[in-house]
């Protein structure tokens, strides 16, 4: 990793900082009193314990106790009253060029509606729903319409297969899934509802499915349980009390990858999150009633929830959302639709960068994209040199980037820059935000100081924290609170700089990144060995130019199969049907044994260094190391050969 000296310290331009929400932090404020003095920011239908924002024994800490609050009602009705009822919520563009654009009225008759169908559809508060849909509106109005009848929604990522899909549906008992017949890829047909058909074949307690039409294209419907979106919204009344929920009250969960082949389905509350979110958003995007904001993320993951949705509505902000690929029908669709709406605020990820920058600058300058005031990226450690591409050739120089480090457990972003306050350097996601209290410790909790390297922990509870694992409280604990005393443990490392800046290095646990998606490596190499071909199997990530980390499986065949590429083949198709196709792996290779050491712990590191083309290093905790010698000798025949 590259650690940028101090010369190359990038300070906000004076205007921006000038006109900043943010102009200074001031760092004597109690984080709790910090917080309460923002949930007072939103609308309660009651107020908490004042002067008791915080209470619970740790780990389980709650927020704003006793308080009541309504999140749709915070996004949409709140913002009813001024002109912000005219004001664009939400600018769609579809694939093929389709546009649509919703007020915030709009927003409020479409949300409303929903809800009311969601209650004829038997839903209470509560009930968890699932929602399995790609880019478009309807994404935003089912979630602000389960917030406002008080039912946590579960958003599935719609890359995720059908496999994946019954895990969730069944995990979270969701007896609705609100989905779609179709969706635009790169010209293509996604046949999104084919997906939802077998993965409800094994969802006993699903009773409904709920499908947006918007391809057009034939899809099969069962009769009294799939229903037409449009269908129903045609009868729906305009108009419906949005249910006061506690503070505490779940308002979504969403599942994510661990070091287990089970995935964790993330708790968030309601209060707390609202706040942090609402207050990150302003801060860290300076966000203004002017801007056209653009987070390219998808609604299934966490940044979806938090700064397409949440986030940006609470603030009244101007949303777009993009349907499509970012190289259909041309590689410059980004820069088209940034010139076509004036988009301001623009927030991506590393991975995206990449390949804008591979497909080469001139695409970006054949698009007027001078309207953009702030950059943001996610997802994974942007390498400076990438930084230094999208200020120059994205931002002219000119704009600020934040780079935000956040997780689907923290629930919004924790370490950033503020913009008009924070120097950035060109890697780093500079320091934690006001309220969060950050640091780098080694293995036994002890900080570590400038220079040193150790995991990323945060010592303060914050209001959007998740609240657990959903049906699985002993995990939560095991995971994030039993590593060190009092701290939340994210699973990441960080070197602390000279400044005291911090760089992240990445995961620290058996969590791959790919392209910024989470994938446990159990997960993989319980899909591979599910297969029956397979004994054992060991994924591990390797460095990619684009996707950041690539998957990379090393599977032990039972005896009496042959490895061939068709093996091959056949377990690659068996980590996308148990995934997703964005897990495909790059390669399979097969081996005799997995080096392991002497206590039986897979040694990563060394199939790491195989798949990298590079010699492996110590090998002198390796039990035995004639299969890895094996593998070796035949990477050298394939290269000899080549
Ligand atoms: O490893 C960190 C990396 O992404 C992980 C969280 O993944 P997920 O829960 O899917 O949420 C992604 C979007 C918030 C972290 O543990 N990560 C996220 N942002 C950054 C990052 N690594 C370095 N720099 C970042 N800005």
């Amino acid at each position: 990793m590259e650690i940028v000296n101090s010369e190359n310290l990038y300070y906000p331009d004076r205007k921006f900082a000038e006109d900043a929400n943010v102009t200074g932090y001031s760092p004597e404020m109690d984080y709790q009193m910090f917080w309460e003095k923002e949930a007072g920011k939103l609308h309660w239908f009651k107020k908490w314990n004042e002067g008791r924002p915080l209470s619970g024994d740790a780990p389980f800490f709650k927020w704003f106790e006793n308080g009541k609050i309504n999140a749709s009602f915070n996004c949409i009705d709140r913002h009813l009253d001024g002109w912000k009822r005219n004001k664009a919520a939400l600018i769609f563009e579809g694939e093929p060029g389709d546009r649509q654009v919703m007020t915030y009225h709009d927003l409020y008759r479409e949300v409303t509606r929903f809800s009311n169908v969601l209650k004829k559809m038997g839903i209470k508060k509560g009930d968890v729903v699932t929602i399995y849909l790609p880019m478009i509106p309807e994404a935003v109005i089912a979630m602000l319409a389960c917030s406002r009848i008080g039912a946590p929604h579960s958003v599935v990522f719609g890359g995720f297969s059908s496999n994946a899909l019954a895990d969730r549906i069944n995990d979270s008992n969701s007896k609705l899934v609100v989905t779609v017949d179709g969706y635009w890829r790169r010209g293509k047909v996604i046949p999104a509802k084919t997906n939802v058909d077998k993965a409800v074949d094994s969802c006993e307690c699903v009773e409904n499915l709920l499908v947006v039409k918007r391809t057009g294209h034939h899809i099969f419907m069962e009769q009294d349980r799939d229903h037409w979106y449009h269908e129903l919204m045609d009868w729906a009344s305009i108009g419906c009390e949005p249910e006061p929920m506690n503070a505490e009250d779940i308002l979504f969960l969403l599942y994510t990858s661990g070091t287990t082949g089970k995935p964790k389905g993330i708790v968030h509350s309601t209060g707390g999150y609202l706040t942090g979110t609402a207050t990150t958003h302003r801060n860290v995007f300076d966000i203004k009633d002017t801007d056209v904001y653009w987070c390219t993320a998808d609604i299934g993951w966490i940044t979806g929830h938090s700064y397409i949705v949440y986030g940006p509505l609470l603030n009244g902000s101007t949303i777009l959302i993009y349907e499509g690929s970012p190289d259909y029908p041309e590689k410059d669709r980004f820069w088209e639709i940034i010139e076509s709406y004036g988009v301001t605020v623009l927030y991506t990820a590393p991975t995206a960068i990449r390949l804008f920058m591979k497909w080469g600058k001139e695409y970006v300058e054949k698009h007027d994209i001078s309207s953009l005031r702030l950059l943001g990226t996610v997802g994974e450690p942007i390498n400076p040199d990438v930084w230094r591409w999208y200020h120059e050739t994205v931002g002219h120089g000119r704009c600020p980037i934040v780079d935000t480090w956040w997780q689907t457990e923290t629930g919004s972003i924790m370490i950033s820059p503020l913009p008009g306050v924070t120097p950035t350097k060109p890697g780093s996601a500079t320091i934690p935000l006001p309220g969060i209290i950050a640091d780098i410790v080694d293995e036994n909790g002890v900080s570590v100081s400038k220079g040193g390297h150790g995991y990323l922990v945060v010592k303060n509870p914050w209001p959007s924290m998740l609240r657990g694992i959903h049906g699985d409280m002993e995990r939560y604990v095991d995971v994030y609170w039993s590593e060190f005393d009092n701290m939340y443990f994210t699973g990441d490392g960080a070197v602390r700089d000279e400044h005291g800046y911090f760089w992240i290095t990445g995961r620290v646990d058996d969590v791959i990144n790919i392209a910024g998606h989470r994938i446990g490596s159990a997960e993989v190499e319980s899909a591979v060995i599910g297969s029956e071909m397979v004994v054992e199997a060991a994924a591990v990530d390797i460095s990619d130019d684009i996707k950041g980390q690539a998957l990379t499986i090393f599977a032990v065949l039972k005896e009496s199969v042959e490895a061939s590429s068709e093996v091959e083949q056949i377990l690659m198709e068996s980590v996308m049907s148990d995934i997703g196709k964005f897990a495909k792996p790059e390669k399979i290779y097969f081996i005799r044994d997995l080096p392991k050491t002497r206590s039986g712990k897979i040694m990563r590191r060394v199939l790491r260094d195989i798949a990298e083309g590079r010699e492996p290093g110590d090998l002198s905790t390796l039990v035995d190391r004639a299969a890895v010698d094996e593998l070796l000798r035949e990477q050298q025949l394939v290269k000899t050969a080549g």
